[in-house]
């Protein structure tokens, strides 16, 4: 059993003419690090929603480490293994003080003053926000909120983070920090996290790639096979990567040169294809 399972899931708004989600099935297992990709409007962050239940599939199923998100006493237990961020920090802060704002997802979860305690301390050093514990969370940056927001997700002990463009009200280097946060929390504590993202070089750092297209799963691969699909993902309304854009105009010109990821990689390919060529 996977610990997502997405099985033939449709999904229309009431107000919309088309289908926000076509038939998708998909499985996610414990401590897999996935990103998400798609044109605005694919489907992506209905697909979010569907996995933390806050929509419920008209047609097939989402089963959460095995609890249907359709058994309507189990939604709670679906929230705290399986945590959402959404891109704008301030709609996710509910109280004043940072450490108070942490505390909150655990305090609906009854858990002991003691236990809540230690959790909030270790999700605020987790995300490098524990000198800030006395803050008003109104003070902070952006980056700052975000990562407020990931640290009372955290106290909660979920087995799953989905993150919903959580970098994309935040500049550069917040959002470096931001991805430096969830590489670690997946490397580091096994957290299974699924990131939606319009930014390539973040899908990059992911183990496995999702191209939605029109409320419809069209790849599903490790990057590096994604990626060298430059004129599909194209047509998908998608960028590439700054190193595949390069190697991709080279390789229209006729040079011969691999695809790769990597700003280094990309370095290597250009000089021995130059060494090669005796320019
Ligand atoms: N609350 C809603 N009511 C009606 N239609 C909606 C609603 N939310 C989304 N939709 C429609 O459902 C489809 C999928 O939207 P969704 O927000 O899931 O896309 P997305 O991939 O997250 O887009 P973006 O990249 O812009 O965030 C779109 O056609 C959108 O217009
Ligand atoms: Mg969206």
């Amino acid at each position: 059993m996977s610990f997502i399972e997405v099985k033939n899931v449709t999904y229309q708004y009431q107000d919309s003419s088309t289908k926000a989600l076509d038939n998708i099935s998909l499985n996610i297992n414990q401590g897999e690090f996935v990103s998400i990709l798609g044109h605005n409007g694919c489907g992506k962050s209905t697909l979010s929603r569907l996995l933390n239940g806050l929509l419920i599939a008209e047609q097939g199923e989402v089963i959460i480490n095995g609890i249907n998100t359709a058994d309507e006493e189990s939604i709670y237990e679906v929230r705290s293994n399986l945590g959402l961020i959404l891109q704008n920090p301030d709609n996710q802060l509910v109280t004043t003080v940072v450490e108070e704002d942490v505390a909150f997802g655990c305090e609906n979860l009854c858990l002991k003053p003691d236990e809540i305690r230690k959790r909030v301390d270790n999700a605020l050093k987790a995300v490098g926000m524990y000198d800030y514990r006395m803050f008003d969370t109104y003070r902070l940056s952006g980056g700052q909120k975000q990562k407020i927001a990931i640290a009372g997700i955290l106290a909660m002990k979920p087995k799953c983070i989905v993150l919903d463009e959580p970098t994309a009200m935040l500049d550069i280097s917040a959002r470096e920090e931001i991805i430096k946060i969830i590489k670690s929390l997946n490397q580091k504590e096994k957290i299974t996290i699924i990131l939606i993202t319009h930014y390539m070089e973040e899908a990059i750092e992911s183990k496995r790639v999702i191209v939605m297209n029109k409320g419809k799963i069209v790849l599903d691969n490790s990057p590096d096979i994604i990626f060298s699909q430059v004129e599909l993902l194209k047509s998908y309304g998608l960028d590439v990567p700054q190193s595949i854009e390069l190697i991709y105009n080279l390789r229209k010109r006729g040079y011969k040169i691999d695809y790769t990821l990597s700003a280094q990689g990309c370095i290597n390919n250009i000089v021995s294809l130059l060494q090669g060529n005796d320019i």
